[in-house]
């Protein structure tokens, strides 16, 4: 289930964890990310704007991979969905979020800390999960020990990734790809200048082409 959006996210390596509050920021942020050869975004339900800001975007910049986050219900999911969301992540395990996801055919990531959680999503046919959050919960070295028994599991792992660990969690195979805030924190463009945002999310890029050699062409500005 869901091969081709697994294969963008690993040639993708990075997804931005984005906080909007003002939706005056949506295409100028897009703009920085997108030139800056970072093609995506995930979008957080965190402020209320968040399904107009999918919305925006998409219809502005069509072949961004724009997603959802911090999706905790069914119903945001459904306004997701609804605003044009690509994929879905959420913070946690929730079976209903997945069923509903999976049914309206939309790759979802859930989160998952536990061999359980692990097990249950597999079970509903989910093979990458969200590892949140990552720095507090053993980082690397327990992804590395829950690959043991999730032979074919891969993780999405957040939470204290930056520009100076994101090399050794992208070449661990268990990590298809990582997100975070780093190059797109609210205090970096709360002044309307989104320079900082390109040029951080510019260092990442140059990160993930050396880890994971990124074929040529593809994770260019569009
Ligand atoms: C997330 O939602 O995935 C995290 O809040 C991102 O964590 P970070 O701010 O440490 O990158």
């Amino acid at each position: 289930m869901f091969e081709i959006f697994y294969e963008k996210l690993q040639t993708l390596g990075v997804i931005p964890t984005v906080i909007l509050n003002d939706i005056n920021d949506t295409l100028p942020l897009a703009d920085a990310l997108i030139h800056a050869g970072m093609p995506s975004a995930e979008i957080t339900f965190r402020t209320s704007i968040a399904a107009d800001v999918i919305s925006n975007m998409i219809k502005n910049f069509p072949n961004m991979e724009v997603g959802a986050g911090t999706i905790l219900n069914i119903g945001q999911a459904k306004q997701a969905i609804d605003a044009g969301a690509k994929y879905i992540v959420s913070p946690g395990y929730n079976s209903g979020i997945i069923a509903y996801c999976t049914s309206h055919n939309i790759p979802i990531i859930p989160g998952a800390l536990t061999a359980s959680e692990i097990m249950n999503a597999e079970d509903m046919g989910i093979f990458v999960t969200k590892f949140f959050p990552a720095k507090q919960f053993g980082g690397l070295s327990t992804i590395q020990s829950l690959r043991g028994p999730f032979s074919l599991h891969r993780f999405l792992p957040t939470g204290g990734i930056n520009l100076n660990n994101l090399a050794e969690y992208l070449s661990d195979e268990a990590v298809i790809a990582c997100g975070g805030t780093w190059m797109v924190k609210p205090s970096a463009f709360c002044d309307g200048d989104f320079s900082e945002v390109y040029e951080l999310a510019s260092k990442t890029m140059k990160v993930v082409r050396s880890t994971i050699n990124v074929p040529q062409g593809q994770s260019q500005p569009i």
